[in-house]
């Protein structure tokens, strides 16, 4: 049994009082014994789990009815305003203070203000001195931690281990709301696709399930067992919706999504999170298929609030409502204001446009008033839920103890350790590089980023400090001492010289061995508006990388970076490569447990790694297209492929696939089998309409540990339909389980698919099963594995 099987049991077991006790303990036993099947479901949408949500109660709705029966328009507009601390003093705002403005219950919601003192200070303005003592929720970006930085959310969904995510999300709640913050905006849920993209590092990758699972991770940790815990933050998912398609891979710009890309890719790890109970949504800058999306009815409205039930409230992002005049559906403020409210925006974060326009709009009936209070409503009601009303405070003591606490920086060194993905690793003198062998007497440490704490806090570092952090130099001096490690910088990101590159390789000619730890600058160049048009080396990076290689010294190479970097001459040359991401507080004990094998490398690639950025946008789980560059049909004359959907110049293929990560030992995956050659259709629709989470086929293969090191292996399932009334991708990630294997150990993994698991959004854009062939794999990534077809038979 593994732990997630566990607690599988566990979150459910309390909900499951109106099924028969009979099909209860069947059904645990089926998860007890198919840890696969835990991995592969949603953890509050199982049998039973329907009534977890906070936000749905009949007793909340009628302290929130109440509340609103009392407030007048004034007041209640202001609960749908929201500004960053000190910042709506802008011109003609007609603001003094953020303390005038609260005394007038003219604001819902302050973010970046953090502090117990300052926010307790705030709050009891708010709660003593306006007229109706509704709470403020103060909200932050904690993205991947708050005084504990953790690796940035590439890297923890590269870690593929949504137990560690959870874990993460905790310790980022505890201490955030330990210093008064109870709201954060995050998680970003954004399905990117184009590595151009600055953000693709604060998501989870191009996978919706996985980032379905890291969405379910981030919101159960964020906001605890109980939403109204102190110690609890509300979620936000964010940016709804599209975001990460922008075109080009440049920050905030058009995306078009057809329906059903957008409800087959893009909103899956969004409904997620909605079913894990997040409070909040975020309104995205993007504009969707022409509408703006902080003023998209059809995805607001009609999605989120109508077809998922969703009772929180909507945030727009910051000035999203004014920049619909940019976009061009609104020529004046009080347009804008209106346009997002009836789309569905319930708070404007930092416009001032909710707050000017707002009451006159319902005077002149552009608005109606019970729009506004539908808004208000669902405000109110996260802060209901929050227990805000019964304890608007924080308790100013725990903020002293909250923060770094030692268990809390060993989370961070694990995460950091597992985020660490292995792209390449070599022989040299007849036994891989890595781990860096105790015959090494000196190591060359040569590179921007080898002595730099402030850059692996990453671009949402919340209140993480660069002094708090580990570099790489100290941690490997710690270890080794400063006799065996000689640093050099080599060069600057950005800007380097002739001299400084001479002294890095003649120090890697003197040494042993040399690690190069290179990269992008995590503040100026991953993030948000940090888009890449060009996704290399910066600087002289690869200059210095090159000449070092030519020293014929080994070397290791260790990529900081929020996003692949395209680098095919280092894949080629370079012996050993480890993508860092940015670890956070304890990257250089993560990274020289990695290198000195203490640890073995376990993460996984939660995208496709470019070879080139002319094959962006680039993802696994593409389409097949009528000429599929590996085609059977079209094979060509040798050495000549034309006529087929490739590039004349260099392959369809990633460097490294979706999925991919070595480690220390080898594994083999044998054949896919299936217990079943055909699946009844009908039995796979009546399981669809019954809802039901039985196993509908089993599947299983042999994993072996094929090394001399024990090992973890991360099998993963996935799945291809054809025959479909729309066409579907080559291959759709549905599952992974981690097995731990001795040397030569070889063992069974087995998976279930359900009727949710070969569902799928048809050509009507509806959810359903259909007839299909279905080819399925437990491979190590979405390039290999042995798969296995059968059919989805009507007969
Ligand atoms: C803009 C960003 O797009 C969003 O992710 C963030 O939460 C807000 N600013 C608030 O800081």
């Amino acid at each position: 049994m593994n732990f997630r099987a566990a607690s599988r049991v566990r979150v459910t077991a309390g909900k499951l009082h109106s099924m028969s006790s009979a099909f209860v303990i069947a059904w645990a036993l089926l998860l007890l014994f198919s840890p696969g099947l835990a991995a592969q479901r949603p953890a509050v949408s199982g049998p039973g789990a329907a009534s977890a949500n906070p936000l749905d109660s009949p007793d909340l709705e009628k302290k929130v009815n109440e509340l609103l029966a009392k407030m007048t328009l004034q007041d209640k507009i202001g609960q749908l305003v929201q500004y960053s601390a000190g910042q709506a003093t802008g011109p003609s705002s007609g603001r003094t203070d953020d303390r005038d403005m609260i005394r007038k219950g003219q604001v819902g919601s302050l973010f970046n203000v953090t502090g117990s003192r300052e926010t307790n200070a705030l709050q009891h303005i708010a709660v003593e001195n306006s007229r109706l003592h509704i709470p403020l929720i103060f909200g932050l970006d904690v993205i991947h931690g708050f005084r504990t930085t953790f690796p940035i959310p590439l890297g923890l969904a590269a870690t593929w281990d949504p137990e560690i995510v959870e874990k993460a999300s905790r310790i980022a709640a505890e201490e955030a709301s330990a210093s008064g913050v109870r709201w954060t905006f995050s998680p970003m849920v954004d399905i990117a696709r184009d590595s151009r993209w600055g953000r693709i590092s604060e998501g989870a990758g191009e996978d919706p399930y996985l980032g379905s699972v890291v969405a379910r991770a981030y919101v159960r940790g964020y906001q605890g067992e109980h939403l109204d815990s102190p110690d609890s933050i509300v979620a936000c998912a964010k940016h709804y919706v599209g975001y990460g398609a922008a075109e080009g891979g440049r920050d905030y710009n058009t995306t078009e999504i057809s329906e059903h890309t957008l409800r087959q890719f893009y909103l899956p790890p969004f409904r997620a999170a909605e079913e894990a109970g997040a409070g909040t949504f975020m309104s995205a800058f993007n504009s969707l298929n022409g509408i703006p999306a902080s003023a998209n009815p059809f995805t607001l409205k009609q999605i989120l609030k109508k077809e998922w039930g969703f009772k929180g409230f909507v945030v727009s992002d910051w000035t999203s409502v004014s920049e619909l005049m940019a976009h061009g559906i609104a020529i004046d403020g009080a347009t804008a204001a209106r346009k997002a409210l009836l789309a569905g925006v319930d708070m404007d974060m930092q416009s001032n446009l909710y707050h000017k326009n707002m009451f006159e709009l319902v005077q002149s009936s552009q608005v109606r008033e019970a729009d506004i209070d539908e808004a208000v409503r669902r405000i109110l009601r996260v802060k209901f839920a929050m227990g805000l009303f019964d304890h608007p405070y924080t308790d100013e003591s725990r903020e002293a103890t909250a923060m770094l606490r030692p268990e809390s920086i060993a989370l961070a060194k694990t995460a950091g350790t597992r985020s660490l993905v292995l792209l390449r690793n070599e022989p040299v003198s007849g036994s891989p590089l890595l781990p860096l062998s105790a015959s090494f007497s000196s190591i060359a440490l040569i590179g921007p980023l080898a002595d730099d704490a402030g850059n692996m806090i990453g671009s949402w570092g919340g209140l993480g400090r660069g002094q708090d952090a580990v570099s790489l130099r100290k941690a490997l001096t710690q270890r080794l001492g400063d006799s065996r490690v000689r640093y050099a910088k080599g060069t600057d990101l950005l800007n380097g010289s002739d001299s400084d590159i001479a002294a890095a390789v003649r120090m890697a000619q003197v040494s042993d061995v040399a690690i190069l730890a290179l990269g992008e600058n995590a503040g100026e160049m991953t993030g948000e508006a940090a888009a890449r048009s060009w996704i290399g080396l910066p600087g002289r990076q690869q200059e210095l990388l090159e000449k070092v290689v030519a020293t014929g010294k080994p070397v290791v190479l260790i990529l900081f970076s929020g996003r692949p970097l395209t680098l095919p001459w280092a894949f080629e040359h370079v012996p050993a490569a480890l993508a860092a991401w940015f670890p956070g507080l304890e990257a250089g004990h993560a990274l020289t447990d990695v290198l000195f094998g203490d640890t073995a490398p376990t993460g996984r690639l939660p995208l496709s790694w470019p070879r080139a950025v002319g094959q962006e946008p680039l993802y696994y789980n593409a389409l097949n297209t009528g000429r599929p560059e590996a085609d059977p049909a079209h094979p060509g004359e040798p050495g000549e492929k034309k006529f087929l959907s490739r590039y004349i110049d260099i392959a369809n293929s990633p460097q490294f696939p979706f999925g991919y990560g070595l480690t220390y030992t080898s594994f083999s995956y044998g054949a896919t089998q299936a217990v079943a050659r055909q699946i009844s259709f009908a039995n796979l629709q009546r399981a669809f309409a019954e809802n039901s989470d039985t196993s509908i086929l089993s599947v299983s293969t042999e994993v072996k540990n094929t090394g001399s090191r024990a090992g973890e292996a991360l099998a993963q399932l996935y799945i291809r339909l054809d025959g479909t009334s729309i066409a579907m991708p080559v291959r759709m990630l549905k599952g992974f389980q981690r097995l731990t294997l001795a040397p030569g150990e070889s063992r069974k993994v087995t998976f279930g698919l359900d009727a949710k698991t070969l569902a799928f959004w048809g050509a009507d854009n509806k959810f359903g099963v259909e007839p299909a062939r279905l080819t399925v794999w437990i491979a190590p990534n979405s390039s290999e594995g042995q798969g296995t077809t059968l059919d989805i038979s009507a007969e």
